[in-house]
């Protein structure tokens, strides 16, 4: 468990930093003249446990389809990898993706999961480790949105980045095309990226991804609410806000609001917030791109292409990418 002490430093000591960070995120967002909530919130233990059941639900393409690409393509991605390449993953989550592409990458020398939150990721890497017992796991915890160091003992090997999920898609198109150079940055000049990004497609199969029959997008897009009452001191009647998701064309990006059904005033941590009657918080931006535009955003970035693969349908695509 090596972890950059530069990284161990910055890290929260305890939860109230994070706190700290969150109150002023969410005065900032709910005082804003259109009101917004930074989507990375979304995941406290409800909220992650929630996005688990949102990737099983029978409108929820990305997350199987994308398994499938990887399943079925991983040797043609497995060759874009150098031999002995270390594999950093960013923002890794569980490790469902990583394992799909795990058996085609017999030559890995070290896999970095980087994850913000400490806690998981060395429960997580405790995990892989007892399945894979000859892979070296340096978990690195920092926010990938800003710049951090790699392990120093991986210095000299080939590096490649795994960005899976579509995550990508929750930065709006300069950010993720700043994220995307940062990336660059981290890894340097050679390195390979598997990059995992969701479709454009027809309205109605992006609205039901989003707004389920069971009601679980509802619940998690809601458990942000709950989240800010728990843990600043929110009043919020959560019956009082419902779930909306609505694909915006001209920004190619599915927006999440939670819209309140009446005119009122809610408080947070003692500072008051009045919302009109249907008067929106922008929750989530969830970016769709074809396979074109994504590779015009990765090329701004500093990266040149080397392929992209989708299923039949034309769902969901994955990109390797080289920094150039
Ligand atoms: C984890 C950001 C890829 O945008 O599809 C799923 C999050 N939000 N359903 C996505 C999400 C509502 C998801 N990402």
């Amino acid at each position: 468990m090596t972890i950059d002490p530069r990284l161990s430093a910055d890290a929260p000591a305890s939860p109230l930093p994070e706190n700290g960070l969150f109150l002023t995120d969410v005065w900032a967002g709910l005082g804003a003249a259109r009101k917004t909530l930074p989507a990375k919130y979304f995941y406290d233990a409800a909220g992650s446990a929630l996005f688990e059941q949102i990737t099983v639900l029978p409108e929820y393409y990305p997350t199987r389809t994308e398994l499938r690409i990887l399943d079925e393509r991983g040797p043609e991605i497995a060759a874009h990898l150098p031999e002995g390449a270390a594999l950093v993953e960013f923002g890794s989550g569980s490790t469902v993706k990583l394992r799909r592409l795990l058996r085609h990458l017999p030559g890995l020398s070290a896999y970095v999961p980087v994850d913000v939150s400490a806690e998981f990721l060395h429960e997580q890497a405790e995990v892989l480790r007892a399945d894979f017992p000859d892979l070296p796991i340096e978990p690195v915890a920092a926010d990938f949105t800003r710049p951090f160091a790699l392990p120093p003992r991986l210095s000299g090997r080939p590096l490649a980045g795994f960005f899976p999920g579509s995550t990508i898609g929750n930065f709006e198109p300069a950010e993720a095309a700043r994220l995307l150079d940062g990336f660059g940055r981290i890894l340097g000049e050679g390195a390979t990226l598997i990059v995992g990004v969701d479709l454009v497609k027809d309205r109605d199969v992006l609205e039901a991804a989003y707004d389920d029959a069971a009601g679980v997008t509802a619940a998690f897009n809601l458990n942000l609410l709950h989240r800010i009452n728990r843990e600043l001191h929110g009043d919020i009647d959560l019956d009082s806000f419902h779930h909306r998701a609505v694909f915006n064309e001209a920004e190619s990006r599915i927006e999440m609001h939670l819209v309140s059904r009446v005119a009122q005033t809610i408080h947070v941590a003692g500072r008051a917030f009045a919302f009109a009657e249907g008067e929106s918080i922008h929750t989530e931006n969830s970016c769709k791109y074809t396979i074109a535009s994504f590779r015009a955003l990765a090329t701004r970035a500093g990266w040149s292409v080397l392929e992209a693969w989708t299923d039949a349908d034309g769902l969901f695509s994955v990109h390797a990418l080289r920094r150039s």
